[in-house]
């Protein structure tokens, strides 16, 4: 009895050296472990910011710290302009056969400002890239400075759509103080020759972005406008009634306004 004791002990003894064999096997392939990690990570990150993208993961305040680097990559390449110029292209092939523009001064088109008109990126750039909470007053101070550079692809868009008499109406989630730095930025970008201008006053700060968007479309429907589309890169400016013929929207992983 004590001699088969004697050798299981050593047979498991040796299973068990066996299997820690293994694991240092393992370990010594860390290179390429290390790799698959990595893999994982950006899978995870860009199935993070897809779903973003598709509405599901909503009201996020900051973008999970192990994916900034990621959002960080995406939103400075040139996937992203890709993305956003096939947006705009998407727009052009809409608006060749969507509509019967009535020409009578009604037909209308809106747009969002903030990283669909004009770029945030140079500010999150220098503030974390979405991975720290907004800080709104200095978010604030750097749009007062009205350097925010235009988005190219937008800004043909803009003047292709006023320039079929469409009437182009710019509704944001800035607030009403930033109005004349506002008006500047978009002015020495490029663009020119909208309809109107509405900021959120002291009152619309008090309800969510998405029901000030739908006030205001509502009161342009009221006033018998007809809205053909919306280009915004946030859901919130598509959200609620009345609705748009069709939105289109613009990537944007940085930041979600609800
Ligand atoms: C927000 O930014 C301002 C500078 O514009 C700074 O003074 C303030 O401490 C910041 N707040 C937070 C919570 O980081």
């Amino acid at each position: 009895m004590a001699k088969f004791l004697a050798l299981s002990l050593i047979i498991s003894s040796l299973f068990i050296g066996l299997v820690s064999a293994e694991w240092n096997i393992l370990n010594q392939r860390w290179g390429k472990r290390k790799g698959i990690v990595e893999e994982n990570l950006k899978n995870y990150c860009e199935s993070w910011r897809i779903n973003v993208e598709l509405n599901n993961i909503r009201g996020f305040s900051v973008v999970p710290q192990e994916c900034v680097e990621h959002v960080k990559k995406y939103m400075t390449s040139s996937q992203y302009k890709a993305d956003s110029v096939r947006a705009v292209e998407e727009v052009r092939l809409y608006l060749s056969g969507c509509c019967t523009f009535k020409g009578d001064g009604k037909d209308s088109w809106i747009f969002d400002i903030d990283d669909t008109l004009l770029s945030t990126i140079p500010y999150y750039k220098k503030h974390g890239f979405g991975g720290e909470k907004v800080n709104a007053s200095s978010l604030e101070a750097w749009m007062m400075r009205s350097k925010a550079p235009a988005l190219d692809h937008t800004l043909e868009l803009f003047h292709e759509i006023k320039n079929r008499g469409i009437n182009i109406f710019l509704i944001s989630s800035r607030k009403e103080n930033l109005r004349s730095s506002t008006v500047d930025n978009l002015v020495n970008v490029g663009y020119h020759g909208w309809t109107s201008l509405t900021l959120r006053g002291f009152e619309d700060e008090l309800v969510e972005v998405k029901n000030y968007h739908s006030k205001v479309r509502q009161q342009l429907v009221d006033e018998g406008y007809r809205i053909w589309g919306i280009i915004g890169d946030q859901w919130s400016s598509f959200d609620g009634l009345p609705m748009a013929k069709r939105t289109f929207k613009l990537p944007n992983s940085i930041y979600y306004i609800p």
